[in-house]
């Protein structure tokens, strides 16, 4: 396989953090740049992470004297140095979708963690096991772009990374109509650990800004499809969301209720989660789960302290399936939300690019 210089914009960030274990000792992937705002630009990255590294893995030596580069002021600079970036930084949504433009225009590819572009008609968003082909569309917004290599390809929100693939297969197959949601998310999510964040300790708020929309709007698009040039989302089905902070460091679950079209068979769902299996298992891509879909037949599982690691906190924990009430069925699922939810998500999409050939070395 192909070897490929990475930069990682955002890398003081909790996101960021993780991008450099994840990078770490990579088959492919190699990171030369470390990026951040002028504020770190021109200090060791020991330096300008101080007391902020967030791992449960050491700092690797390679990035300790690694300088920081200013991620908008040196773009040119950083687009120049690397085969392609990861982006995730906390700036305004114009401000962002300024930034990954630019190096997207500097022929820079930007696999991204930000939401900002997530509903740019031409910007693919991709959960790698769920909708690779809508990889498609990066052609035609190259040519918006006006550009031969670079563009720009976001992992959509950490809500949705464990319902979005538990749903997926029974949408094919018996059809969704209806899907209630209710998320408890871990403090991580907010690039909080409870040192920075006390007041969750002992806590649960039930607001997370801008959440329940991205829950109920992002799984549309995911399940959307190409049309000429740009990305149609599915008409259906109907989603609601509610999505609350809890007192886990890391981790996200969700409660699901769901209507299907045709009667679905609860014995038949779990021998369809237990072979689903998605392009980055068929191309056996580095960070791809061998399991992707687990089921658990224990009522008390899956447990986030037990199972947000599987297979690297890169698979989806499913279990408590069972009829309900008012809907077909009811279930819960679980998801890493730094790892699959964030920079594991980012760099299995980045591996699929490359595999399919969307990034090249220069
Ligand atoms: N945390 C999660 O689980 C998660 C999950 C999915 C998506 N995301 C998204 O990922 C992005 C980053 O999240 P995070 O939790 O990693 O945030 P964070 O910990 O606050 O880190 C933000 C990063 O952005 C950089 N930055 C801030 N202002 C900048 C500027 N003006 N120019 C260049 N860089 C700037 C910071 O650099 P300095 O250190 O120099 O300030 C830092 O590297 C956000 O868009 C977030 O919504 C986060």
């Amino acid at each position: 396989m192909n070897q490929y210089k990475v930069g990682i914009v955002g890398a003081t960030g909790m996101v960021g953090q993780r991008f450099i274990t994840l990078t770490d000792g990579h088959p492919w992937f190699t990171t030369v740049v470390l990026a951040a705002s002028s504020r770190s630009a021109g200090k060791t990255y020991e330096q300008a992470i101080g007391a902020r590294w967030a791992m449960e893995a050491p700092m690797p030596e390679w990035a300790k004297s690694m300088t920081v580069m200013d991620a908008v002021a040196d773009a040119k600079a950083i687009a120049d140095m690397v085969d392609f970036v990861f982006c995730a930084v906390d700036m305004k949504k114009d401000e962002i979708r300024a930034l990954e433009e630019t190096y997207a225009k500097y022929e820079c590819p930007v696999v991204s963690n930000n939401s900002a572009h997530r509903f740019t008609p031409d910007v693919p968003m991709v959960i790698p096991e769920i909708n690779p082909e809508h990889l498609a569309i990066i052609d035609a917004q190259k040519k918006r772009l006006g550009t031969k290599r670079g563009f720009i390809a976001v992992k959509s929100n950490c809500s949705l990374q464990s319902y979005v693939p538990a749903l997926s297969p029974l949408k094919d197959i018996y059809g969704l109509n209806k899907v209630l949601v209710c998320t408890y998310q871990a403090i991580s999510g907010a690039g909080k650990t409870f040192e920075t964040w006390p007041e969750m300790v002992d806590n649960v708020i039930p607001y997370i800004g801008g959440e329940e929309e991205k829950s109920e709007q992002e799984p549309l698009k995911i399940w959307g499809s190409v049309q000429g040039n740009q990305i149609v989302s599915a008409a259906s089905p109907s989603l609601t969301a509610q999505c609350l902070r809890v007192p886990i460091s890391n981790g996200h679950m969700a409660a699901v209720f769901c209507t299907f079209e045709r009667k679905p068979d609860i014995e038949e769902i779990k021998k369809i989660w237990k072979e689903f299996k998605g392009r980055p298992q068929v191309l056996n891509l580095p960070h791809a789960p061998k399991q992707f879909l687990y089921y658990f037949e224990e009522n008390d599982m899956p447990q986030t302290r037990l199972h947000r690691m599987l297979e690297g906190g890169m698979a989806v924990s499913v279990g408590r399936l069972r009829p309900d009430t008012q809907y077909d069925l009811k279930f819960v699922c679980l998801s890493h939300n730094t790892l699959r939810g964030a920079a594991g998500g980012a760099v299995l999409l980045a591996e699929l690019l490359c595999a399919e050939g969307y990034i090249d070395p220069k």
